[in-house]
């Protein structure tokens, strides 16, 4: 039985409880035995909603021990695993402390805020010969995997094109508002659009450059809506856009729309659908659990079987920061093409 500790329990870190209640009914292997944050009031279920379902249930908190300090929890416990749900700006900083106490460490998404942060979270869980994993939830996203198996497999060929958008209401719910601080969580490009990022990454791999456009709409949250062209050298076309200035009705979604040579498919409102170019369209039958889900029960999994990190190795989720670094700095350049 692997012993648990969740740090964060705002909007994301609920979404893991909510997970780790549902492995343990399942029989899992892992308990969650501590849950810390700086916040008393969430362990009174005092909390602010965001903007996609993670779960708003309320919690039995009197069945795990509590905390308010990060290092008093990590003094007092005996984990295997410490599950990082805190905001971006401590994700490095809280990783290398966990990983240096001998702690496997799952950390929410983006890895951190710079490729350096990245580099010293890699280099402690080295060191300490302990798992490190970014959840990038996308790569255990059902329907995401289904594009990688066909980008992988060839099935409809080769890539054309592909378009990715991720968007909806202002996230307004974070502790302090750190989201939409610039310096704390990196806009809207770090920490929104960094989805899309990660997942034209794992298709297919770094682009020769990237070009972006974006905009700052609300003060002192660096940019909150971003329009990208990544540059392959077969010429695929490849683009991704990301607004969380969409208010009103809108709600939030997540879409992908991929032109294969022979087909194209689309993801949007939760549903994807495949056209073939010369048959009947269909929607494949696909894993019911979100990624959410599926990615903490894929890191328990490689810590029970001693696996390596395949799915989101810490070195693959470090280049998707340096891909978003980029196309920071070519929004500050006008869209100029920045390398990589
Ligand atoms: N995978 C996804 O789809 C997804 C969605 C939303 C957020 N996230 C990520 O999850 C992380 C958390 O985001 P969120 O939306 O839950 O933010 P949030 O502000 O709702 O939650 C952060 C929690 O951390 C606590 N906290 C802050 N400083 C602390 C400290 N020093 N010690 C202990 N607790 C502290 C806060 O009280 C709060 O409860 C971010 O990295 C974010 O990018 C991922």
């Amino acid at each position: 039985m692997l012993k648990a500790g969740l740090i964060g329990l705002g909007f994301m870190g609920r979404g893991h409880l909510d997970n780790y209640i549902r492995l343990e009914s399942e029989g899992f292997p892992v308990k969650l035995v501590a849950i810390c944050d700086i916040d008393e009031e969430k362990f009174e279920n005092k909390f602010l909603s965001g903007n996609i379902d993670v779960g708003n249930a309320q919690y039995d908190f009197s069945k795990y021990r509590l905390y308010t300090d990060i290092d008093d929890m990590l003094e007092k416990e005996e984990l295997d695993i410490v599950d990082i749900a805190l905001p971006t700006y401590l994700h490095a900083e809280v990783s290398v402390k966990a990983l240096n106490k001998g702690i496997n460490v799952l950390c929410e998404k983006p890895m951190a805020l710079t490729v350096e942060e990245c580099r010293k979270m890699i280099e402690a869980a080295e060191k300490n010969n302990r798992k490190l994993m970014v959840a990038q939830c996308l790569r255990f996203w059902p329907e995401y995997e289904y594009l990688k198996e066909c980008v992988e497999t060839k099935r409809f060929g080769d890539v054309l094109s592909g378009y990715f958008f991720r968007g909806g209401s202002t996230p307004k719910w974070s502790y302090q508002n750190w989201l939409l601080k610039k310096e704390k969580s990196g806009g809207v490009i770090l920490d929104q659009h960094i989805h899309d990022v990660d997942m034209i990454n794992w298709l297919f791999g770094t682009p020769e450059a990237v070009s972006s456009i974006a905009k700052n709409v609300i003060p002192g949250s660096g940019y909150d809506i971003v329009s990208t062209r990544y540059i392959y050298d077969d010429g695929k076309v490849i683009t991704a856009e990301d607004d969380w200035v969409l208010n009103g009705d809108f709600g939030f979604d997540m879409i992908f729309r991929v032109n294969f040579e022979k087909g194209n498919m689309v993801f949007e409102k939760g549903v994807l659908k495949v056209n073939p170019n010369d048959g009947k369209s269909f929607t494949p039958d696909l894993p019911k659990d979100d990624g959410y889900y599926r990615e903490i029960k894929y890191f328990i999994n490689a810590l029970l079987n001693n696996n390596d990190i395949e799915v989101a190795s810490p070195y693959s989720t470090m280049e998707t920061i340096r891909i978003a670094r980029a196309e920071i700095q070519s929004a500050d350049n006008d869209g100029e093409y920045i390398k990589l």
